[in-house]
């Protein structure tokens, strides 16, 4: 199976970054490539007891031998990414494979600036961004006035297209959020900064990958945010600035539809949401306080409090088909371990009216009531599972239930954040 897809199949934070942990360290990978969003995402690993978090790189950059690919849909801020590799050398990782799309685009100071101030320009209507500068800098991309990787190299081009660039930004800033603009120089220094330390980094990516997948070599895509925060299929405008979907795959990477194999979808046992925006399952009692305590859901990137509610199988459906999933990863099982009654959302309730499958406008969403099924728990500790039999009678029972109802088989189930700490469910 050599081109596989992990996504995220919820709002974020489902464990995509031990999925590929998985993934990598079960068969042998040669690339693992992040094609969109940028250092807004955090995924973390836990390898023998030690955790990493990986920002912009994609969590392959710890598995030995892995070429870890930052492809053309990424936004890349080269001062994060000096950063995040920095840290990693210091803990003795060997980050040498490394390879940067030419055509990705670049995040500037400008593109933070304006990220912040805007979030509180819109004051209760904000989005609650990472303010990492991501919506920014894809809105210069589609407006035709980014910067890319490439332009680094080249003074002259860069001096243009940062003063396109800022051209309109500086009026924004200065006449609609009363700031002072930002200076052309500055900003063309800091860029040509990063220029020497990326150059051997950089290559085009899509041919790389596309005559790698050749060759039947194995590559993995390593999503980062998720289906529910894309921008064209999930909670606009409470989204992200890029297509986290499996569409959004090939698009940013330049890889056909063709040539991928297994798109795996990451779906937390209950839901989390980080920043603003609808969430039909939410809960604001003891429940959810318990499953963002025990399932530790504070934000890897801005340290923010997870918001926490119940499975709801109505987004697993909608992430089956809007992504095509081939399988699910079923993650953080052991957090509903001392629940004695577990809800599941298997349908909404919007004005009256049943809802089996996503409404299909925001409005209607927003209105959404969950209608709960209620399952059995299970009440004990099930972190030391490591096949599906050994797994409580109701523990089993609850997994089946959430597979009937979610569109896709679901591939295995996390029960610890190690990587051990997973059953497989039906072997690939
Ligand atoms: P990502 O952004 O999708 O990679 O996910 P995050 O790293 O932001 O958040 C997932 C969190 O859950 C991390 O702290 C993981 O170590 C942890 N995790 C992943 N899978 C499991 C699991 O099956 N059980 C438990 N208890 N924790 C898990
Ligand atoms: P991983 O890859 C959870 C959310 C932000 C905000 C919205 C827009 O770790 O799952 P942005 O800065 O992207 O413009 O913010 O998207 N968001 C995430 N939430 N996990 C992430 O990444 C996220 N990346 C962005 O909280 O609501
Ligand atoms: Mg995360």
């Amino acid at each position: 199976m050599p081109a596989i897809v992990v996504l995220g199949a919820q709002w974020g934070d489902e464990g995509k970054g031990k999925a590929t942990d998985l993934l990598a360290t079960s068969q042998p990978i040669d690339f693992v490539v992040r094609t969109s969003g940028g250092h807004n995402a955090g995924h973390t690993i836990v390898v023998n007891g030690e955790k990493y978090a990986t920002h912009l790189l994609p969590s392959g950059i710890l598995t030995p031998g892995a070429t870890s690919v930052i492809a053309n849909g990424v936004v890349v801020s080269p001062e994060a990414l000096f950063a995040e590799l920095d840290g990693l050398i210091a803990r003795g990782v060997d980050v040498a494979q490394l390879v940067v799309s030419a055509n990705a685009h670049v995040i500037a100071s400008y593109h933070v600036a304006i990220d912040k101030v805007s979030e509180r320009f819109l004051g209760k209507n904000q989005i609650g961004t990472t303010g990492r500068g991501i919506g920014p800098a894809y809105g210069d991309k589609v407006n035709r006035v980014g910067v890319r990787v490439a332009d680094l190299f080249d003074e002259g081009i860069l001096r243009q297209k940062v003063e396109a660039a800022l051209e309109v930004r500086n009026q924004v800033l200065a006449k609609i959020y009363n700031r002072r603009a930002v200076e052309v120089d500055a900003v063309v220094e800091e860029l040509l900064s990063y220029a020497d330390r990326l150059r051997p980094m950089v290559a085009d990516t899509s041919l790389l990958l596309n005559r790698a997948l050749d060759e039947g070599r194995t590559v993995l895509f390593e999503g980062a945010q998720a289906t529910m925060l894309d921008v064209d299929h999930g909670t606009y405008p409470f989204v992200t600035s890029s297509n986290p979907v499996a569409g959004g795959v090939c698009v940013g990477a330049g890889v056909g539809p063709t040539r991928i194999d297994r798109v795996i979808g990451v779906i937390k046992a209950y839901t989390t949401r980080v920043g603003s925006g609808p969430f039909p399952t939410e809960l604001f009692d003891e429940d959810g306080a318990n499953l963002q305590r025990i399932g530790g859901e504070i934000g890897v990137s801005t340290g923010r409090t997870r918001r926490c509610g119940w499975y709801d199988a109505v987004v697993a459906r909608y992430s089956a088909r809007v992504n095509g999933l081939t399988e699910f990863f079923l993650t953080k099982l052991d957090v509903l371990d001392t629940w004695e009654r577990i809800p599941v959302c298997v349908a909404y309730e919007v004005d009256g009216v049943r809802h089996d499958e996503m409404p299909m406008t925001q409005t209607e969403f927003h209105h959404a009531t969950p209608v709960y099924e209620y399952f059995e728990g299970w009440g004990e500790d099930i972190s030391g599972c490591r096949s599906f039999e050994e797994l409580p009678k109701n523990a089993q029972a609850y997994v089946q239930a959430l597979e009937e109802m979610s569109g896709a088989p679901f591939w295995a189930v996390g029960v610890g954040p190690g990587r051990e700490q997973t059953v497989v469910v039906r072997d690939r």
